[in-house]
């Protein structure tokens, strides 16, 4: 690691310098580094109203798509839906978890979770027929999308986690969603206003063990 580098000492303390820079760069580590994961047990059922939802899904359609292709798509659950998703995620975890992994805490929160939110969008990824672009750019470009909401999430003061169970990339998630074969469901994004009034941290890994400078 070059001396000459300036890396900022911690999430909280900025970059050296920041009074010189603009006030958009100083929004923009500030919302970066604020964004947190918080997990629908931490939520209110509290309701999200349909313009942070808009803006939040706005915001998702300006990530970076490759080929224009703009893969990601959105199924939003909301009130009873949500108890349709619980369901299905249990069902579905008791019909594909192989006995020796079979949990039976995993199935009580796969169960509870889409409860705990107001809002719960599960995120799909819409493969190109016959296109050029690899599917693992589709992918990249709808994991772009759900940062653009968990930030614009985070600038409200709303709680968002996105959530990976192994359930989700199944084809029966796909298929139950609607998706045609060789799309894909990457998660499911929970919304709705934190429990606490402390928003959480955490902290990172030092980035100087993550670069190799070449000169
Ligand atoms: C693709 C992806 C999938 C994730 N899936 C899960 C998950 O299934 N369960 C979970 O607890 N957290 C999941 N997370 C959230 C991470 O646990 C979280 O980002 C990490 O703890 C860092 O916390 P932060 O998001 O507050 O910075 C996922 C994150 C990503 C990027």
């Amino acid at each position: 690691m070059p001396d000459d580098f300036p890396l900022p000492a911690g999430p909280d303390t900025g970059c050296p310098k920041l009074d010189a820079l603009s006030l958009r760069l100083a929004a923009a580590n500030a919302l970066i580094r604020r964004r947190r994961t918080i997990k629908p047990s931490d939520m209110t059922v509290k309701p999200v109203s349909h313009l942070h939802l808009a803006t939040i899904l706005e915001n998702a359609r300006w990530a970076p798509t490759h080929g224009m292709t703009e893969p990601w798509r959105f199924f939003v659950f909301s009130g009873e839906s949500r108890q349709r998703l619980a369901d299905f995620l249990t069902a579905t975890y008791e019909k594909l978890t192989p006995q020796a992994e079979y949990r039976p805490d995993k199935l009580e929160k796969l169960g509870a979770q889409p409860l705990q939110a107001p809002l719960v969008i599960a995120v799909g990824m819409k493969r190109q027929r016959g296109g050029k672009i690899p599917e693992i750019e589709e992918v990249e470009a709808v994991a772009c999308a759900v940062q653009n909401m968990h930030l614009t999430a985070s600038a409200i003061g709303l709680a968002a986690a996105w959530l990976t169970p192994p359930i989700v990339y199944s084809e029966e998630m796909r298929e139950w969603l609607g998706m045609e074969p060789g799309d894909k469901c990457l998660g499911l994004f929970y919304l709705g206003w934190p429990k606490s009034e402390t928003w959480p941290e955490t902290a990172r890994s030092d980035l100087a063990d993550k670069i190799v400078f070449h000169r």
